[in-house]
């Protein structure tokens, strides 16, 4: 990498946008905050820029990019058809975290789509990313800015930290304000379904659209069924920690008979820790707070510092305990839930 810049006073700073915009238009990658996580961006539009995002993040080429613009008018070049459903959902929802994927037009490179025949579109809510899709003025493909599996960076040391040398600047905007990466939503069949559960609810999305359906069942390890949106796969969003899961009200009960067990067994327990958790997580080696259980917000913003806190914190099991099954418990509970491999074969009462 090059150059690292802070970028927590715009529009003052805009220099520092021009000289980001500049090295992508010559076909660098520049990682960049969004409203939900790090992105990591190249010109959509150019192959082989576009392609140099797949090396630098490691990530295999069927797992298709997320393209972002900053205007609504842009969709229209992207995407062959657009039903109407899109347009509300834009105008309801944009600029915000909401991807909407619609059949691809010829203008999008196979690379971005993974050969597919659509293309994800987002309209990102931040002054930074905002500001440098405008002086780029074009489309940016921007994934997670995170080595492939890995948890998805929520402050810019967290970029620095997995691709530090393999991308050629870094604009730093701070912590991003959700946490949680946005809600993939396929609009390209009928009835729209969720592929990805995120920063915008399914609660939400229903408002405007009755009809739309809840994220599939995900299969678990192991099972070999067809994965709809490679972000699907169930082991992603890993700590480097195996992560034990539990639910339900006797949730905390079963994590601290499961943090004795481990410790028993030499190992360094992490707790995950609500705070209504507070006095059994303290039986822990390590034990970092999300927030309330009522306050999945909070909770959403601190997850992947917590579990990267914890992996940096050099534990070998993570303890935590899902959220209710609802708002932004959902994409919670599905980060919490592909982190915990290890659960299959352990759901916290097997003894
Ligand atoms: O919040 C976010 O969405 C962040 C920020 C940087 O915008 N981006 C992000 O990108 O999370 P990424 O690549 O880490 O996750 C994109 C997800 C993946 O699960 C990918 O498989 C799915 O979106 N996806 C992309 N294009 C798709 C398409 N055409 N059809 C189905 N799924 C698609
Ligand atoms: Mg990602």
């Amino acid at each position: 990498m090059t150059w690292l810049r802070q970028v927590l006073n715009l529009p003052s700073d805009s220099a520092v946008i021009q000289e980001a915009a500049a090295a992508l238009r010559a076909g660098a990658l520049v990682a960049f905050p969004t409203e939900t996580v790090y992105g990591l961006a190249a010109l959509a539009l150019d192959e082989s820029a576009a392609a140099r995002i797949f090396v630098a993040k490691e990530r295999p080429l069927h797992d298709p990019l997320i393209v972002h613009i900053h205007e609504r008018g842009q969709m229209d070049a992207l995407v062959r058809e657009k039903p109407r459903l899109a347009d509300r959902l834009a105008a309801e929802f944009w600029p915000g975290p909401l991807t909407l994927v619609l059949p691809k037009s010829e203008r999008v490179p196979n690379i971005v789509t993974a050969g597919g025949d659509t293309v994800a579109l987002r309209l990102p809510d931040h002054p930074v990313a905002l500001a440098l899709l405008r002086a780029v003025a074009a489309p940016l493909a921007a994934p997670s800015a995170n080595r492939f599996g890995r948890i998805s960076p929520t402050r810019a040391e967290h970029v620095l930290a997995e691709l530090a040398g393999r991308i050629e600047g870094l604009l730093d905007g701070g912590p991003t304000g959700y946490g949680l990466e946005s809600t993939v939503l396929d609009l390209s069949k009928e009835p729209a379904r969720i592929l990805r559960p995120g920063a915008i609810t399914l609660e939400q999305l229903r408002r405007v659209e009755a009809s739309i359906l809840p994220d599939e069942a995900r299969p678990r390890v192991g099972e070999a069924k067809p994965l709809r949106s490679p972000g699907q796969l169930p082991a992603h969003y890993a700590p480097r920690a195996q992560v034990r899961l539990a639910s339900g009200p006797q949730a905390a009960i079963e994590l601290l008979r499961e943090c004795r067990r481990q410790q028993a067994a030499g190992q360094r327990v992490g707790w995950l820790a609500l705070t209504e958790d507070r006095a059994q997580a303290a039986a822990a080696d390590v034990s970092v707070f999300l927030a309330s259980v009522d306050d999945a917000a909070a909770c959403g913003r601190r997850l992947y510092h917590a579990l990267r806190e914890l992996d940096e914190r050099g534990v070998a099991v993570i303890l935590a305990r899902e959220l209710p099954d609802a708002g932004l418990g959902r994409a919670i509970n599905d980060r919490l839930r592909r982190a915990a491999k290890a659960r299959i074969g352990w759901h916290g009462d097997d003894d």
